[in-house]
C-alpha cells in the first residue's frame, strides 16, 4: 500500500537515513540530515514521505508562506521512477494548497533537467523566468516556473496526512 506520511521531529530518525540515500544518488548537491532536520522544525515547511509497504519510495518538501507554496525539494527512488510516484507527490501538494486557500506554486528546476521540466509542465506549471547563475554547483541558471492555483480562498490545513489506496 502507499501512503504519504508527513515526517515530523518525532517520526524524522525513521525516515532520514532513507532519504538520504534517495537524496544522494538524485542530485549533484545533496541536501544533508542537518538541512532536511531544519525543514521538519520550520512552521512553513511540509516535508513528507511516500512510502510503498514501509519502504520509502519518494518524498517532497515545500514552503507554505504569504499565500504561495514554493517546491523546495522532490525525489523518486531510482528504481521506482517512471511509475507515476512523483506525479503523486506533485499532484498532493497541489491538492494540499487548494485546500489552503493558496494562489500559486513557484519552483526552481535545471534546465538540464528533462524528467523533472517534463513533469511539472504535465502538471500545468509554466516557465515564467529566469535565475541566472542560480546553482552555484554548476553554475546553471534556474528556470522559474509557476502554476496558478485558483483556489478562491478555501480554508484548510497543511498538516493533513493522506492514505492512498
Ligand atoms: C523528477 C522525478 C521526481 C520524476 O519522478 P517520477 O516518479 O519518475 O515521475 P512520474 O513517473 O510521475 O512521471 C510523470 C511525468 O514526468 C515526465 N517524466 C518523468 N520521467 C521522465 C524521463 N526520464 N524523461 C522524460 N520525461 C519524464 C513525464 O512527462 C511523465 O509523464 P508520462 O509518464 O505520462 O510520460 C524523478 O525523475 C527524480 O527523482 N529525479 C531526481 C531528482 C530531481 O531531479 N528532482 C527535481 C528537482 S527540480
Amino acid at each position: 500500500m502507499i501512503s504519504l506520511i508527513r515526517i515530523t521531529a518525532e517520526n524524522f530518525d525513521r525516515f532520514v537515513q532513507e532519504i538520504l540515500a534517495i537524496e544522494r544518488v538524485s542530485f549533484p548537491s545533496p541536501w544533508t540530515s542537518e538541512a532536511f532536520r531544519e525543514e521538519v522544525q520550520r512552521s512553513f515547511s511540509s516535508l513528507w514521505a511516500l512510502t510503498d509497504n514501509q519502504e520509502l519510495v519518494g518524498y517532497i518538501c515545500f514552503w507554505a508562506l504569504a499565500g504561495e507554496l514554493h517546491l523546495m525539494n522532490i525525489a523518486v527512488h531510482p528504481q521506482r521512477r517512471g511509475e507515476g510516484l512523483g506525479r503523486m507527490l506533485i499532484d498532493r501538494m497541489i491538492t494540499a494548497g487548494i485546500c489552503e486557500g493558496i494562489d500559486c506554486v513557484f519552483l526552481e528546476v535545471r534546465p538540464s533537467n528533462t524528467p523533472a521540466r517534463k513533469l511539472y509542465r504535465q502538471v500545468g506549471f509554466r516557465e515564467v523566468g529566469r535565475r541566472a547563475k542560480y546553482y552555484s554547483d554548476t553554475g546553471e541558471d534556474a528556470i522559474l516556473m509557476a502554476l496558478q492555483l485558483n483556489s478562491g480562498g478555501n480554508t484548510g490545513t497543511l498538516t493533513t496526512v493522506y492514505t492512498l489506496s
